[in-house]
């Protein structure tokens, strides 16, 4: 049985269903990410997992027990906010013993345990430091040490890197998954950027409206996104017209208009090859310096598409340049129709 279970979860508030009809199973050790625009229920998940905010309808199972109308106390969850308020008058040190203090565990185990965390979460050497003393990444790693010192069975973060600098953000992303790896730990980490979500879950669920929508590791999310929406949330996509050939392949229609299937079409898997050559024929409008990548929009018969090439070091392709456009067949991918509207 999985480690956290959440059954027919639903949570309405007046006229608002914020939260419909939730199932999902987090297994033992795993770092899951709730991914979702603005507005969708991943917050109001997480509060009803951590006991702040009462459940409408359903059932939380936290490794088999029934905790849907516990206190939050009793729960024992790992929690870091977006807005993680560290105490200004108290050193990290102390910052981070608190919630051991508050469960009277005595001294010498607060320290032993203190130290470790500090440890893990490499600020040993700031120890005796004040919240204003510290890096935005820094008070973020308190607010980290601060949930696992108690050591909890589930450590909940929602969107714990909003308020780091891009940069930093990526440091910490990595930093996040050391430390659950190190740990152990089963993590569920709310957030709304898919890069975040992407780069270090076991699994991802997207939710739109207040419902999951998919629930995939991150390479087959992105991969075969289900629906459109979702191609368009994680990571780009073309969406183009098609039907099937006669052995049932999906095909983009050569002809603009309607095929009857929506496919998806990812900007780094169309190769630009000579013109006269290829599926499709196109000549680039723009391009963009993404560093890693250059980034090209492109005219066609079918449309505007978009093409992720590689920097290999050479001269990128000029602005006017006509050029052919050609894709292995498989890769692309047939979206079912969005049954919720984000
Ligand atoms: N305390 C509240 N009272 C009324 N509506 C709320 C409350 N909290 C959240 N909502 C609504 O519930 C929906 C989901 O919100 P939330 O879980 O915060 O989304 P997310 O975290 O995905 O941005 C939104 O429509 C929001 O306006
Ligand atoms: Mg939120």
């Amino acid at each position: 049985m999985a480690f956290l279970q959440l059954q027919a979860l639903c949570k309405r508030y007046g006229a608002v269903d914020a939260v419909v009809a939730t199932d999902l199973s987090v297994e033992k050790g795993e770092l899951m990410s709730l991914l979702g625009p603005s507005g969708c229920g991943k917050t109001t998940t997480l509060q009803m997992i951590a006991g702040f905010v009462d459940v409408t309808c359903g059932r939380i199972l936290l490794d088999g027990r029934d905790i849907t109308h516990a206190k939050p106390a009793s729960r024992g969850l790992g929690v870091v906010f977006q807005s993680y308020a560290l105490f200004p008058h108290m050193s990290v040190r102390d910052n981070v013993a608190f919630g051991l203090k508050m469960r009277k565990v005595p001294a010498d185990e607060i320290q032993r345990r203190v130290a470790r965390v500090l440890q893990l979460v490499r600020l040993d050497q700031h120890a005796e430091r004040y919240p204003r003393e510290l890096s935005g990444g820094q008070r973020q790693r308190v607010a980290l040490a601060r949930a696992l010192v108690i050591e909890p069975p589930v450590l909940l973060l929602d969107e714990p890197l909003s308020n780091l600098d891009a940069n930093l953000r990526e440091e910490m992303q990595f930093e996040i998954r050391r430390i659950q790896r190190e740990v152990g730990i089963t993590t569920l980490m709310v957030t709304h950027d898919q890069a975040e979500a992407l780069s270090i879950s076991d699994r991802v669920v997207v939710m739109q409206a207040g419902r999951i929508t998919q629930i995939d590791e991150p390479y087959t999310l992105y991969e075969h996104p289900r629906t459109r929406f979702i191609s368009g949330f994680v990571g780009k996509a073309n969406l183009l017209r098609g039907d099937r050939d006669h052995t049932g392949a999906a095909q983009v229609r050569q002809q603009p208009g309607d095929g009857e299937l929506t496919l998806s079409l990812r900007p780094e898997k169309i190769d630009l090859i000579t013109a006269g050559a290829g599926r499709l024929q196109g000549r680039i409008i723009t391009r963009y310096f993404l560093g890693s990548q250059w980034l090209y929009r492109i005219d066609t018969a079918i449309g505007e598409l978009t093409v992720v090439r590689r920097n290999n070091g050479q001269a990128p392709m000029n602005e006017g340049t006509v050029v052919g456009l050609d894709w292995p067949a498989e890769l692309l991918r047939i979206l079912a129709v969005d049954e919720v509207s984000a």
